[in-house]
């Protein structure tokens, strides 16, 4: 007979990444970054970025804005060479108001909109009317052109803005602060998140080669040796996102076919906060519909039948309980969705489905970053470092631990360092650091 705990089990292992899959992925991975170089097979972007690693003696004050599709926010760092880079003020604010009175994400909303909104932000930050040299974190596919010409390719993160697919993003923003006078601030470079990332990790630590969010969306940079007609090594912004050759369950399907954008950001879908919650709830549903929660299952079903009734934060909440009871899980039901007396093997499943979708995202990440090592350094001849910025390498619980695990279990002893390392605020002040390497450059 089936129960719950055995279909569980059957779950968990549909979900898991066996360290043999581990090392395919990360082969298949290192095969689709060489087709896109060799322009066989663009299913990885492969973006410039027209951008080196900085030297860590750049210098000065920048204004920076980070647009990454939850909130957007403006910054001033400061950069005092010797790898110091500072924020000095910042303001954020939602993309999207959580009491409906706007909504700038939106299939109905304008490009007219949504830059107004980011000029006005920027306004805030604005004392006087000097010149402001700007730095542009713009966190989607955008089809690189030169430093500072990027046009969008396609919304991900189930964004939907009208009228900004296929623009250049630059444009779009210097017309914003345009209308808003604002044109003594001179917005210089547009850049990928990840790539800010690495910027930022690389400004005091000269081994970082890798740049990755695993936050709401997820992908990758790396610092390409050879890149034709550039004379440097540049960072390339790989869209690792939209890997698809993937053990995909019935799960992903479902979500994928329910998504803004089917059949594109596949490796997005199986890993980002914005999804893990959805994957849950789709397990919960089925493990529903199959009768297997007997304790209360119209209630349960009540509540979680309603659309994206989980977040990445909720599935944080699950991991974190350690209590033998899951009584902070029991707890959390009551206050979130005001749902009493469930049962604790109710909570174990939520718990083990939870942990088991997380495992997987961490795991199929992993593989990424071995196939992009596998490309820049197979026998890992000199220290690497990843850098990693984004909700769920910070707050899930367990999430980084098994990136590492995941690393060391196929290059288990290293002759030299193989470091993650967690770069907060990375995508604000890799474009203050890009701004300044670009003026330093001229
Ligand atoms: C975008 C990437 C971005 C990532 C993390 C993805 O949805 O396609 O450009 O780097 O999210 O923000």
């Amino acid at each position: 007979m089936q129960t719950l705990i055995t279909v569980i089990e059957q779950i968990e292992r549909e979900l898991m990444i066996s360290q043999d899959q581990l090392t395919a992925i990360a082969k298949k991975f290192k095969t689709a970054m060489e087709d896109s170089l060799a322009d066989k097979d663009k299913t990885l972007k492969m973006l410039p970025s027209f951008l080196s690693v900085p030297t860590g003696r750049e210098t000065g004050q920048f204004l920076a804005i980070d647009f990454g599709g939850t909130n957007v926010r403006v910054l001033s760092a400061q950069l005092a060479g010797k790898g110091q880079a500072t924020i000095t003020a910042q303001s954020s604010r939602p993309l999207k108001a959580a009491d409906g009175s706007y909504n700038h994400i939106a299939a109905t909303a304008t490009a007219e909109q949504l830059f107004d909104f980011i000029a006005a932000q920027v306004a805030a930050l604005v004392p006087d009317t000097a010149i402001y040299p700007l730095g542009h974190t713009f966190s989607f596919p955008a089809k690189q052109l030169g430093l500072n010409e990027a046009y969008l390719m396609h919304w991900t993160k189930e964004i939907a803005t009208a009228g900004v697919e296929n623009q250049d993003i630059n444009q779009l923003l210097a017309a914003a602060l345009a209308r808003r006078q604002l044109s003594h601030v001179r917005p210089q470079v547009v850049l990928n998140d990840t790539v800010g990332t690495l910027l930022t990790s690389a400004y005091s630590d000269t081994h970082t080669d890798i740049g990755s969010i695993c936050g709401t969306g997820h992908n990758t940079a790396y610092v390409e040796a050879a890149v034709p007609g550039f004379a440097a090594p540049m960072v390339i912004n790989i869209e690792s996102g939209n890997f698809n050759q993937l053990p995909f369950t019935r799960y992903d399907d479902q979500l994928d076919a329910a998504s803004e954008q089917p059949g594109a950001q596949r490796l997005e879908k199986m890993t980002s906060g914005r999804y893990v919650g959805e994957l849950l709830q789709i397990i919960v549903l089925e493990l529903l519909a199959q009768g297997l929660f007997t304790n209360q299952p119209a209630a349960l079903t009540n509540v979680f039948q309603q659309p994206a009734i989980f977040n990445g934060a909720d599935v944080a909440c699950l991991l974190a309980d350690e209590t033998t009871e899951l009584t902070d899980i029991a707890a959390w039901l009551e206050r979130r969705f005001t749902l009493t007396d469930t049962a604790i093997s109710e909570r174990q499943v939520l718990k083990r489905a939870a942990a088991a979708i997380t495992l997987r995202s961490a795991r199929l990440i992993a593989a990424t970053f071995i196939g992009i090592l596998l490309r820049i350094d197979p026998t890992l001849s000199r220290p690497h470092t990843i850098a990693v910025d984004g909700s769920l390498y910070e707050k899930m619980p367990g999430y980084a631990a098994a990136i590492e695990q995941a690393l060391a279990q196929v290059f288990p002893q290293p002759a030299f360092p193989l470091t993650t390392r967690l770069t907060k605020d990375g995508s604000g002040l890799g474009a203050a650091i890009a701004v300044a390497s670009a003026v330093a450059a001229r």
